[in-house]
């Protein structure tokens, strides 16, 4: 058989564009139940009939949109322009002097089921859902599916992805980190398969992956290594370590793991980071919903834990998914971290770091601050949850990397409080600017623990980093419209965080709109600057909006630092951050223009000159996909993008899309490489 029902389980639970789909599979549902954090805020008073009242509608003809042709055949694509994607508006030179020109696509509509890049590039797959990585596993088959052919193939839903040059390789081989964040057995399997090699397949089809690719040289695409030496595959049943001050903690221990200190597997691994000393970091986000729960506490409640069937009903085959079981009660607060693996040593065991507290993290990033310590910034991506701040207790040392390899082991934990600068009467919801002319004012990080001791009233250390949205809430931080990624540019030391949206703001009963999130029922989301001012370890720093997000053309209220409405790509639902050699920002999204119906994509945006806010679109991914993991290697005028959950509201005996081979058998998940079509030609060059 295949999934559970999700019909049933989806009934009412979808919000806004998102896929209900999506919603069952990824997120547990959580929409449906509502926001987690009950904790004290103001709620929503009277600005919503006033900021509908406000509320300008610019009307405007529809932005031309690039209707799907047919399927690309092959894993490399055709030119791209050939998908008929008109540019949103002449070409421009290339902000900061990068060299990855290109005219921005047109949004594509999205009913398309095709991968659209600018004219002059073309698309490759590097790696597909299934593809074999070790020197004697299987090739995919879609009708020869199994377990044990799924733990030595790449896995499903990639979503973080992060490449890096192999020393003394000369820029032609290089080791690339994927985490598979969730999977979709409707599309994966045909319905007659046995529920018993579902679970067995979906279970192996998580996890994380390593694996080297190889070129001939800057002009030319990766491809993988299969059978490479540092290839690996890091699955359910691999033991992981706790580090920091709650490993051990009776909060973590189990009747399998009486000494609290090894957890089998990851869960929902979503965004991540590469550290300065070559590890990558994966963020736990929506591990809720593999486990039945008793849903009683304060703590499973504050964290969407619920006794409820799971939509893969692991449960059922393994005990340590259901916390009603004796000695399983502390099995999901073994989730909810951020991992460290280090990708070059393929017999490293990978880390939780407890030290970063225990919520659904997106990701995180880390910079080197001006005294030598590590801060790594994370967001809890859930409607009205935090942002949080680490500052290691050590510093860095160049060239030590076993040493810096334990810097997130220790250190501060804080989470941030912004205040506006304009009256609260002027943030009325609509996302209109105040009067002074821009969302921003300042902010302060809250201490949750300082040295080493618990900073919250009422909370011991361990239950700082295991419970820590609860002690979050005791200090009173800002709620936010779902922080995702949060990336410090290396190039200005300015933080980005991408809230994507958060249908409930403003809603009776729900935190009102503030001068950080400013729209009633943000459903395109919007981009927050901080500026810590020289110190990355201060606790204040000064804020503004960079852009506030949505279709101008469609009559959302949007703001691009004052750069033309009426020139910028309509881009909607920021998750994915990166940025460029030059400092440009990218933003890959997940929920275009909901209101309309464009395919998610990837979008470069200026951050400095006159074109501070000029939004362009790079490229638009296949149908139901969502746009993950971007990395942009200006220098050789490529991208890579992860294309996660295509054609995700299909089923196996219907599916809705063919990416990336258009073969007829269904969609797989697949990373990909954009590069001119022209090798050692790109635009402008
Ligand atoms: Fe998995 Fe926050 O997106
Ligand atoms: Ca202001
Ligand atoms: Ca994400
Ligand atoms: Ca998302």
């Amino acid at each position: 058989m295949a999934l559970i029902d999700l019909p049933l389980l989806m009934k009412d639970a979808v919000r806004g564009k998102r896929s209900a789909v999506t919603c069952a599979l990824k997120c547990g549902n959580q929409c449906a139940f509502g926001p987690c954090n009950h904790s004290d805020n103001a709620t929503f008073r009277d600005v919503a009939s006033a900021a509908l009242s406000r509320r300008t509608v610019l009307g405007g003809s529809t932005a031309a949109l690039a209707i799907g042709l047919a399927g690309t055949q092959g894993a490399l694509a055709a030119p791209a322009g050939s998908t008929g994607a008109a540019p949103a508006k002449p070409k421009t030179t290339a902000p900061n002097g990068s060299a990855l020109e290109f005219e921005a696509i047109a949004p594509v509509d999205a009913a398309a089921d095709e991968f659209t890049v600018p004219e002059g590039f073309e698309w490759r797959s590097v790696i597909r859902w299934g593809d074999p990585l070790f020197a004697d596993a299987p090739e995919f088959d879609w009708d020869a599916q199994s377990a044990e052919a799924q733990k030595q193939q790449f896995g499903y839903n990639n979503d973080y992805t992060e490449i890096q040059e192999i020393p003394g390789s000369k820029g032609r081989r290089a080791v690339m980190f994927v985490n598979h964040e969730y999977t979709n057995e409707n599309i994966m399997f045909p319905a007659s398969l046995d529920e018993d090699e579902v679970i067995d397949i979906g279970m192996a089809a998580h996890g994380l992956t390593v694996v080297e690719l190889e070129r001939q040289n800057h002009n030319k695409p990766y491809t993988y290594v299969q059978g490479a030496p540092l290839n690996r595959r890091i699955l359910l049943d691999d033991e992981f370590a706790l580090t920091g001050p709650a490993a051990g903690s009776d909060l973590l221990k189990t009747v399998e793991d009486p000494e609290g200190r090894t957890v089998l597997g990851t869960l929902g691994n979503c965004a991540g980071g590469l550290t300065p000393w070559g590890t990558l970091l994966s963020g736990e986000e929506n591990f809720h919903s593999y486990f039945v729960a008793p849903g009683t506490s304060e703590a499973e409640q504050r964290y969407g834990l619920r006794d409820a069937p799971t939509a893969r009903g692991w449960e059922k085959k393994h005990a340590r998914f259901d916390a009603t079981g004796e000695g399983y009660e502390n099995e999901p607060n073994r989730f909810g971290y951020i991992v460290e693996v280090d990708p070059f040593d393929p017999t490293s065991t990978p880390r939780k770091h407890t030290a970063l507290g225990r919520f659904k993290h997106e990701g995180a990033n880390v910079i080197i601050a001006e005294d030598g310590r590590a801060v790594a910034y994370s967001g809890d991506d859930e409607r009205f949850d935090y942002l949080y701040k680490f500052v290691s207790r050590d510093t860095y040392v160049e060239g030590d990397r076993e040493h810096n390899m334990t810097l997130l082991e220790n250190g501060d934990l804080y989470v941030a409080k912004f205040t506006g600068n304009s009256p609260a009467a002027e943030i009325d919801g609509s996302g209109e600017l105040p009067s002074d002319g821009a969302f921003d004012g300042s902010g302060e990080w809250l201490p949750l623990l300082l040295d080493g001791e618990s900073a919250v009233e009422g909370f011991s250390v361990e239950e700082v980093l295991v419970h820590t949205r609860l002690a979050a809430d005791a200090v009173g931080p800002t709620k936010m419209d779902r922080c995702e990624d949060v990336e410090p540019s290396l190039h200005s030391r300015r933080v980005y965080v991408a809230c994507t949206n958060n249908s409930n703001r403003g809603v009776e009963g729900y935190a009102a709109p503030d001068e950080t999130n400013p729209r009633t029922e943000n459903r395109d989301g919007h981009i927050v600057e901080i500026d810590e001012q020289g110190d990355q370890t201060s606790t204040t720093f000064a804020w503004n909006l960079l852009m506030v997000c949505g279709d101008p053309a469609q009559g959302d209220q949007t703001y691009f630092s004052g750069f033309p409405v009426d020139q910028v790509s309509p881009v909607s639902c920021p998750d994915n951050l990166a940025f460029d050699a030059v400092g440009n920002l990218w933003i890959s999204t997940d929920g275009q223009p909901s209101g309309i119906g464009y395919n998610d994509g990837l979008f470069r945006v200026t951050l400095e000159g006159d074109a501070r806010g000029r939004v362009e679109q790079f490229l638009s991914v296949p149908r139901d996909g969502e746009t993950c993991g971007p990395i942009i290697r200006d220098e050789d005028r490529t991208a890579f993008v992860s294309v996660q959950h295509p054609g995700e509201d299909g089923s196996f005996e219907e599916q809705f899309s063919f990416f990336p081979d258009y073969d007829g058998k269904g969609p797989r998940p697949t990373v990909v490489q954009v590069m001119p079509s022209k090798p050692g030609r790109g635009l402008g060059r």
